[in-house]
């Protein structure tokens, strides 16, 4: 059984409750054609998600190219497999792609080493199935089952780490557009609208890697990270704000010197060279992605919030960047010593922020 909580209060609202109203406009002027079982047309689901600089907010920054042939493919009888290093937004877009097309976001197989078939196919309540046999009341649908019969996306995250015979389980689903269910008898079979969104780590590679008869299904679309600073400095400040007002923080006026600063020092230390490509650096082992920058600037906003003066100060982020720079205390911690000797206290404007870095260890 489950409650009901009004989505006002809910800690983290699905995108389609969260952006009903502009999926809803979206439906309403829409008028180019939409594939069989879409809520919008390609065009508009593109708008929903670039934006249009008006009454669409843009959700993911980038490339429009890429999530044209995003959504395109959604369209075929292929299947869309989103690769990227962590933090490009391949979970984040899947979510709205499955939003906008399907009004549903929900329908989504968390991949990891201990994933079982049945999270793909189907399961039992094994009460039932004792007491009376098999029948559909007693067989548990998988998240893909359920989109198969209901003609939406589903949503299978990091698919390279299930185990490969969990992830074959898909190929027929992909090929056959059927999922047989031999207990019964029967097989359910694919609704138009259903396809199936997977997102895959590049630094997972060559831990299950894909069969090529799977990859066969996929077309495969690359996120790349964000290609200048000034683009990463507005996802940031996007994402900061929204995710600011959905935790109710208190205003914080924050200029975008201080995000900046947070985006190059992970840039520089991401690339292993200076902005101004001088000086090499080393880069830390753990990902310093766009993800953490917004995390890191977050958590600075929360500090200012409570304890600062309601401005976002070096001293409210500078914790959070060591914290995600130093994963490993031994060689994380030289190389960022290095970085701060050498890089951040020659220059003139970032003194604050480098006396603020000494500061935390
Ligand atoms: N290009 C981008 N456009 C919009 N948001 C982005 C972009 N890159 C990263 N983000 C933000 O970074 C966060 C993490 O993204 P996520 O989808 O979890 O990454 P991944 O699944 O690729 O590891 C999300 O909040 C997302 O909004
Ligand atoms: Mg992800």
């Amino acid at each position: 059984m489950t409650t009901t909580i009004p989505t006002a209060s809910v800690l983290r609202p699905r995108a389609e409750e969260q952006y009903a109203e502009e999926l809803a406009y979206l439906a309403e002027t829409d008028d180019r054609p939409r594939p069989p079982g879409w809520r919008l047309s390609p065009w508009a689901v593109t708008t929903y998600l670039l934006g249009d600089g008006d009454r669409i907010t843009p959700k993911y920054i980038g490339p429009r190219r890429i999530v044209e042939v995003a959504v395109a493919t959604l369209a075929t009888d292929r299947a869309l497999l989103l690769l990227g290093v962590p933090g490009t937004a391949k979970t984040w877009l899947s979510e709205h792609l499955a939003a906008a097309i399907s009004g549903d976001s929900t329908l989504l197989v968390q991949g990891t080493a201990g994933t079982t078939e049945e999270a793909i196919r189907y399961g039992w309540n094994y009460a039932r199935l004792i007491a009376e046999g098999p029948s559909r009341e007693a067989l548990v649908p998988s998240p893909v089952l359920r989109a198969m019969a209901e003609g939406r996306l589903a949503r299978v995250e990091e698919l390279t780490r299930m185990p490969s015979d969990v992830q074959d389980a898909l190929i027929t689903i992909l090929s056959e557009k059927t999922l047989p269910i031999p207990e019964l008898g029967e097989e359910v079979r694919a609704a138009k609208g259903f396809n199936i969104i997977a997102t895959a780590n590049d630094r997972d590679r060559g831990v299950n890697d894909l069969s090529s008869a799977l990859r066969r299904r996929f077309n495969t679309v690359v996120l790349p990270v964000p290609a200048t600073v000034e683009e990463e400095v507005e996802i940031v400040a996007r994402r900061v704000a929204q995710l600011g007002r959905a935790l109710e923080l208190p205003e914080v006026s924050t200029g975008l010197e201080e995000i900046r600063r947070v985006v190059t020092v992970f840039r520089e230390l991401r690339s292993g060279v200076t902005a101004d490509g001088r000086t090499k650096i080393k880069s830390p082992s753990g990902t310093l992605s766009t993800a953490e920058a917004i995390s890191v600037v977050t958590n600075g906003l929360a500090l200012a919030a409570h304890f600062g003066d309601g401005v976002l100060r070096p001293a409210d982020v500078a914790g959070g960047i060591v914290g995600a720079v130093i994963q490993d205390p031994v060689s994380d911690r030289v190389v960022w010593q290095e970085y701060l000797e050498t890089v951040v206290r020659d220059r003139a404007d970032w003194r604050d922020f480098y006396r603020a870095c000494r500061d935390v260890c």
